[in-house]
């Protein structure tokens, strides 16, 4: 059997050492609190639910869907956008609907990047920019985000010649795994960018709905001339707590949606029918649960960063997302710091490296364990923090030299 070159360039899965060692300990009965996966413990809206019920007894439901979806679900999701974010959009040649954003992240590549060309990706990042483009046999160009920068990349460092052979830009606000947030002043230095040197950009935004302290995010969209260069990806996963769904959509520029559709209809025969209605109840019903939902959220978030700020790790809170993104001690690889805590307390953050190379440093914790676990983790965090031995970048509280 010979694997494609493209499967045998995936980069080994960081995360398989830490799946082993919690396979371990649970086969030793040992109890591991997990703050490394962003996918919410808070059960899907009854309403939701209920109406995926009633659909399922639909025949007309039983059958093949359409790639391009319902057309009632690309009209609820324009809507939806309109009175979100005031962003105006044809259901007919805007929007897309998605099985789970994802699916579209990992296929746009395909679309737009031909063997040698270049794809501008943050780092760090969701993985499936940089994987869809090495998947689709292009280059990434790694955009850094760096605290000084509130995570924003800076284009003017960008050199002409690679942007020049950029296809794709790829952004993500709120950011996973940073938290960080982008406002429409950044949007639209990037419109601009996109517009000199010829690209589509990306915006992939499932975070939108989960913000805090009153914080609204914004769209890409809604900066003008954002529709005639770039694609909105979004997804129900977080805003409604539907990540086993799968249903997202693409919404913006009428040619990639077009290029991404074609691309899709001869891949997939888009989501199943009931699951869109239930994406439409979402969309067109009571927004309460996300207010709800938000509240709960913010209080986590709180805890936990004042049990790291008591630990020393560097975290500010996000202002939006699911994620905080805290620096650790010097001295620890971020790999080695997550290990230690795994082996040490059972609990389990994810290493910064597993978003890029500019991870290194960094932990990202999820906000999205259940309360006692979350009250259980922190405990935990926090006497193994104090039995940790100062480290050799760190100096020892009560050295004052
Ligand atoms: C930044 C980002 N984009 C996209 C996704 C995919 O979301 P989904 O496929 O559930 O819509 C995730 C999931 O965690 C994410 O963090």
């Amino acid at each position: 059997m010979r694997l494609s070159r493209r499967i045998q360039g995936l980069p080994p899965y960081l995360f398989v050492q830490i799946s082993r060692k919690i396979a371990e300990k649970k086969a030793k009965g040992e109890k591991v609190i997990s703050f490394a996966i962003g996918d919410p413990d808070i059960p899907t809206p009854d309403s939701i639910v209920q109406r995926l019920c009633r659909e399922a007894k639909v025949p007309a439901n039983h059958r093949y869907p359409e790639t391009y979806g319902l057309q009632e679900f690309r009209l609820a999701i324009a809507e939806w956008y309109g009175r979100r974010f005031g962003v105006v959009l044809d259901p007919e040649t805007e929007v897309l609907p998605l099985i789970g954003s994802k699916e579209g992240i990992g296929h746009l590549a395909f679309c737009f990047i031909d063997p040698g060309d270049i794809a501008l990706v943050p780092d760090p990042a969701y993985p499936v920019y940089a994987i869809s483009t090495m998947f689709a046999g292009g280059e990434s160009y790694v955009m850094p985000l760096t605290t000084d920068r509130g995570f924003l990349p800076d284009l003017e460092v960008i050199p002409p010649e690679v942007a020049r052979r950029a296809k794709v830009m790829w952004l993500n606000y709120p950011n996973n795994p940073t938290g960080a947030v982008a406002d429409l002043a950044f949007f639209e230095k990037v419109v601009a960018f996109a517009r000199r040197y010829d690209l589509v950009v990306c915006h992939d935004a499932p975070y939108t709905e989960v913000a805090f302290d009153g914080y609204r995010p914004v769209s890409f969209l809604e900066v003008p001339g954002a529709k005639d260069v770039g694609l909105e990806f979004h997804s129900l996963s977080k805003s409604y707590n539907m990540t086993g769904w799968r249903v997202g959509m693409a919404v913006g520029n009428a040619q990639i949606r077009d290029a991404l559709m074609r691309f899709k209809s001869n891949l997939d025969s888009g989501i199943p029918q009931a699951i869109q209605y239930a994406a439409i109840e979402a969309l067109k019903g009571d927004q309460g649960c996300i207010e709800e939902h938000n509240a709960i959220y913010q209080r986590r978030r709180d805890r936990i960063i004042k049990v790291l700020q008591e630990i020393g790790l560097g975290a500010t809170p996000p202002r939006a997302s699911l994620y905080i993104w805290a620096r650790i001690p010097d001295g620890y690889t971020s790999a080695e710091y997550a290990t230690r805590l795994l082996d040490g307390a059972g609990v389990v953050v994810t290493p910064g490296t597993g978003y890029g190379t500019y991870g290194e440093g960094y932990i990202r914790l999820s906000l999205t364990a259940a309360d006692s676990d979350i009250d259980e983790g922190l405990g935990r965090l926090r006497s193994w923090s104090k039995s940790q031995p100062p480290t050799p970048g760190k100096r020892p509280a009560n050295n004052l030299t």
